[in-house]
């Protein structure tokens, strides 16, 4: 989804480079509202932060500088931050426009196009951003805004046209009663021509209802000063909405579980149930996988061709191979091979690998276990620190004992092995190749290869014992 220009046209002349000069995130603000002890913009969705998904917006510009402005929760947020992001304190809120002002004030001389954008606008896509920046050049203005037309205005800044267009941007709480009626609205997404930006900032005024620096009156500062502003109306309003309670969050969350599973469903994947599934941005689906209801894939998790995952399975960090089947299953870091089966009630956890063909049954757990290529645990079992070879059955009801009540221990079971059902392997051990073991057996000393092992105690059956214990009840 990275949309820029190419660096060369088809004949290999340079083509204009709409690369901006920086970009600053504002995010100092403290977001009373979302009731959080964790910063707003480090509230998730989708699978990154708010910033996150804004930064990955600005980076796709390629921006010379990009600058996000911290304040409360100043080192958490910082602490996020990765590549070219770089944090700039502004000590106290003291508006917009301050924020940008102690952005810039660490940047030095720029030339080129600025562009400012709030970190709670998660929804923004590399695509609007390119297009204002696009238009802003082309028209060389000294401001070109984003704005948006919506049903309820209420709280926003407001676009004021005249006959020559932008004349000003007037916040809810200084408008008159005609300016309240405009709906068009600023999304506080702006592109700047960089030295037009910092001279106007230094003529902004605490002359207002907020008694702050509004970034928004360098609008009206440019018009005044005979320099164009622009206003590019963004096409998607729901792509600018920012986030100032849960609620809001939630219903971002569920605009952007939407564009994920249309943009998937559109590359071929089977979404049976759009409004249950919930796929993180960063999540891989190959064409022709199947994602069955109810199912949460997360983090870097990738589906191969022809896999089929869900119903009710939430998958993080996992790799599913291809033709594989991953049914009400919950896992977390395991690497599902190709045509393997796992579920119903199946729980991996990290460092699981299961080979080609290979099975997990009804309520089997798996911890950092290698199952080899069609090896099966198909019932009732617990599998954790062992490594299992190919075509080996482990028997309904195997737990492998891994634990000593101080420190964890392998388990080796060789290839073509026979665990019978109900055993315990106690760690450490080893089941050579071919090996069986008997029902209900506790497997402590390591098995040869192909040797049945019956590690448990020999029946005996004591005669006519009922009849004479329990003469009533004996009756044959
Ligand atoms: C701002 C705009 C308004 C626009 C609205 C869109 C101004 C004066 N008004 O209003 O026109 O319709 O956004 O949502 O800009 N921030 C700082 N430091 C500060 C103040 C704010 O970093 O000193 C950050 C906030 O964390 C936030 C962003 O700037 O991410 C916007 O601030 P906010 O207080 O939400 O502005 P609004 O009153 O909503
Ligand atoms: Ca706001």
């Amino acid at each position: 989804s990275l949309i820029r220009l190419p660096a060369r046209d088809p004949l290999g002349d340079c083509v204009p480079s709409a690369r901006p000069a920086a970009v600053i995130v504002l995010a100092a603000g403290e977001g009373t509202r979302m009731r959080s002890a964790t910063p707003k913009v480090l509230h998730r969705l989708g699978g990154r932060t708010m910033l996150g998904h804004v930064l990955a917006a600005a980076e796709a510009l390629d921006p010379e500088h990009l600058v996000v402005v911290v304040g409360h929760g100043r080192d958490e947020v910082a602490a996020t931050l990765t590549g070219k992001a770089r944090a700039v304190v502004q000590e106290t809120q003291d508006g917009t426009g301050h924020a940008v002002e102690v952005a810039l004030a660490t940047l030095g001389e720029l030339t080129g196009t600025v562009v400012v954008l709030p970190g709670d606008t998660p929804l923004i896509t590399a695509a609007t951003l390119q297009a204002l920046v696009d238009r802003h050049e082309a028209d060389g203005a000294a401001t070109t805004l984003l704005s948006a037309v919506v049903d309820d205005a209420t709280g926003y800044g407001r676009v004021v046209r005249d006959e020559r267009g932008v004349r000003a941007v007037v916040e809810h709480k200084d408008a008159d009663a005609a300016t309240l009626e405009v709906r068009e609205i600023n999304t506080s997404v702006y592109a700047f021509e960089g030295a037009a930006l910092r001279a106007s900032l230094s003529e902004l005024t605490t002359d207002n209802a907020q008694g702050e620096l509004y970034l928004t009156d360098v609008v009206g500062l440019h018009r005044e000063a005979g320099r164009p502003v622009g206003a590019l109306v963004a096409p998607d309003a729901d792509e600018t909405l920012g986030c100032n309670d849960r609620a809001q969050l939630a219903d971002l969350a569920r605009k952007l579980r939407d564009r994920t599973n249309l943009a998937h469903l559109r590359a071929g994947v089977a979404i049976l149930d759009p409004q249950t599934t919930w796929i993180d941005v960063d999540v891989v689906l190959e064409p022709d996988t199947t994602v069955e209801r109810n199912t949460s894939l997360h983090g870097s998790t990738v589906v191969r061709r022809d896999a089929v995952v869900g119903p009710d399975t939430t998958l993080t960090d996992c790799e599913v191979g291809s033709g594989a089947t991953v049914t009400r299953t919950q896992a977390t870091g395991a690497v599902i091979g190709p045509r393997a089966t796992v579920g119903p009630f199946s729980y991996l956890l990290p460092g699981t690998v299961l080979g080609e063909g290979a099975k997990v049954g009804a309520y089997v757990e798996v911890k950092a276990s290698t199952i080899g290529a069609g090896s099966k645990v198909p019932h009732l079992s617990y599998v954790g620190d062992a490594t299992i070879g190919e075509r080996s059955n482990i028997g309904a009801g195997t737990i492998v004992v891994n634990y000593d009540g101080v420190a964890k221990h392998r388990t080796t079971v060789g290839d073509d092995v026979r665990v019978g059902s109900n055993n315990s392997l106690v760690a450490p051990v080893e089941v050579g190749d071919g090996a069986y073991t008997a029902a209900g057996s506790a497997i402590t000393e390591d098995v040869p290869p192909g040797d049945l092992a019956v590690g448990r105690a020999q029946q005996r059956n004591i005669e006519g014992w009922v009849a004479r214990k329990r003469p009533k009840k004996g009756k044959p």
